[in-house]
């Protein structure tokens, strides 16, 4: 079955990454798709300005890793840091763009990678994966992770009370809204699903990986609250 995320990202990729009307299909220019690679630039920034501060050390050569890369946003602002980037995604429409417009240096993949890397980072992607199968994902990921490497990891963990999904029958109009949606009778965006994990299979997941100091920094995406792990592996 095609994975959600390759429809969304067959119809509207940069908007499926940054949901701004601005980055939907029909509204990208070159000069808008510079501004969508610039927004990557300034979060990679603001993320090594956190290791900085918390670590006195920042990921500076080396391999990295980014789970969930889309369209290369991040992964191409990585790449200026380190000398190896991986992106790894389960969209096939999403890398074939990221190659294209962010490919310099950056392997694309569909296929979970092997080794070690220096540093993993992940943002606004573990949301969208249901609990489960993400902590499997983020415990094979960390499992990666080098003595000494960095994590950047974000995950969603509650959400304000008009967003909370209330009731069998608004569970059941989801469910017909995504069967419309995945019958291409509804916009691609209604297939964005929103997940919250529990902070304690989270953190526990980091430390079982040897990741025992974490530094946390809440985020808020229009009610859906959460928060980035930063650590360093011992
Ligand atoms: C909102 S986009 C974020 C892209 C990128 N992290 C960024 O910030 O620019 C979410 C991405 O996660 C990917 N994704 C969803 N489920 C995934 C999974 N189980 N494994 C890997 N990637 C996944 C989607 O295909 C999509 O490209």
């Amino acid at each position: 079955m095609t994975h959600d995320w390759e429809r969304i990202a067959a119809k509207e990729a940069f908007f499926g990454v940054v949901t701004a009307d601005k980055y939907r299909a029909r509204e990208l220019t070159p000069e808008r798709i510079a501004e969508f690679y610039a927004t990557g630039e300034s979060d990679i920034a603001d993320i090594i300005a956190t290791f900085q501060r918390v670590f006195t050390a920042a990921p500076s050569g080396g391999r990295a890793l980014d789970i969930g890369c889309g369209v290369g946003r991040l992964a191409r602002a990585m790449r200026k840091r380190v000398d190896d980037v991986v992106g790894y995604d389960v969209s096939d429409s999403m890398l074939a763009l990221a190659r294209e417009y962010a490919g310099e240096g950056v392997d694309y993949t569909t296929a979970f990678p092997s080794g070690q890397f220096d540093w993993i980072n992940s943002y606004v992607v573990f949301q969208h994966i249901p609990p489960p199968e993400g902590l499997a994902l983020l415990k094979r990921a960390l499992a990666l992770l080098a003595p000494g490497g960095f994590a950047s990891i974000q995950v969603t963990a509650w959400r304000t009370a008009h967003l909370e999904p209330k009731g069998a029958l608004r569970q059941a109009k989801r469910a017909a809204h995504l069967a419309l949606a995945r019958a291409g009778a509804r916009p691609a965006e209604a297939l964005i699903q929103m997940h919250d994990y529990a902070l304690t299979d989270v953190i526990r997941a980091f430390v079982e990986a040897g990741v025992t100091q974490q530094h946390l920094v809440h985020t808020d995406h229009g009610g859906h609250h959460g928060v980035w792990v930063f650590g360093r592996r011992s």
